[in-house]
């Protein structure tokens, strides 16, 4: 079972002060009073490194609500982009401001348990507290999981549980669903089936059969991008609590 994390409750609390990179890895509660000490000063920003496969549009939402606000207020910044391939949107988007890139791509690996340790020990590389798989089409595996279970978050386009996998827009419009929309989850084992954070919801419209769900797509990635840049900064800010399936953030 090498995501039993998240089976147990958890409570990840960030430090406030000091260089306590892997304290905030807590199985139990904080309680009042013996917590970390909260000063006054600005918490240090949280360091996200962010997967992509595409278009790179939710990675582009994060740098734009980082750039806007400042990292300290955000709560992260992101330390490094990481994809499964070469010569896509969302790497160049990277590069464009700055930020260091790297490619794990399985066919380069002998074996995808392989790849997925390449993976897990480029993504160590640059010390994540969260790490955000914003339209990373590959599923990560146990050693990942090991070493980032319980603080790599995905965003999925449709309405999990209904409609996981790599078609989630299309098979929601094939269903006939009238409402779709996106979720922010924890990763864990299974295909999209980790504790959801949050949801949103959009509606589909008759139109939306004649192009194969395209722009049903582009109406869930706009609320999609908003909600990802929302839910990133209020875990790197607040903290979270994932007790079973529930998450909390206080
Ligand atoms: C998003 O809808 C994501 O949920 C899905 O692929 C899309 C990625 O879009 N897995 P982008 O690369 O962030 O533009």
């Amino acid at each position: 079972m090498p995501v039993s994390l998240l089976t147990v409750e958890r409570f990840v609390e960030f430090p406030v002060l000091g260089d306590m990179k892997h304290s905030y890895d807590r199985t139990k509660p904080s309680k009042p009073g013996k917590g970390p000490v909260v000063a006054s000063s600005p918490a240090a920003p949280k360091r996200l490194v962010v997967l992509v496969s595409g278009s790179g549009t939710n990675l582009q939402a994060l740098i734009d609500a980082i750039e806007a606000v400042g990292s300290a207020a955000y709560g992260a910044e992101i330390v490094a982009v990481g994809a499964d391939r070469g010569g896509i949107a969302g790497l160049e988007r990277a590069e464009s401001v700055g930020l260091p890139t790297f490619v794990c791509r399985v066919q380069d690996h002998p074996t995808r348990e392989e790849w997925d340790r390449a993976l897990a020990e480029a993504v160590a590389a640059y010390e994540p507290d969260l790490v955000i798989s914003a339209g990373f089409m590959k599923i990560v595996g146990k050693e990942f999981l090991a070493r980032f279970g319980g603080r790599t978050v995905n965003t999925h386009p449709a309405l999990l549980p209904s409609f996981p996998g790599a078609h989630g827009v299309r098979d929601a419009l094939a269903y006939g669903a009238k409402v779709t929309g996106c979720t922010v989850h924890f990763v864990d084992d299974g295909v999209d089936t980790g504790p959801i954070i949050a949801q949103s919801v959009v509606e589909v419209r008759d139109e939306d059969h004649a192009d194969g769900g395209a722009a049903l797509h582009e109406r869930i990635k706009e609320v999609e991008r908003q909600l990802l840049v929302e839910v990133v900064g209020r875990l790197a800010r607040h903290g979270y609590r994932i007790e079973g399936r529930k998450v909390s953030i206080p």
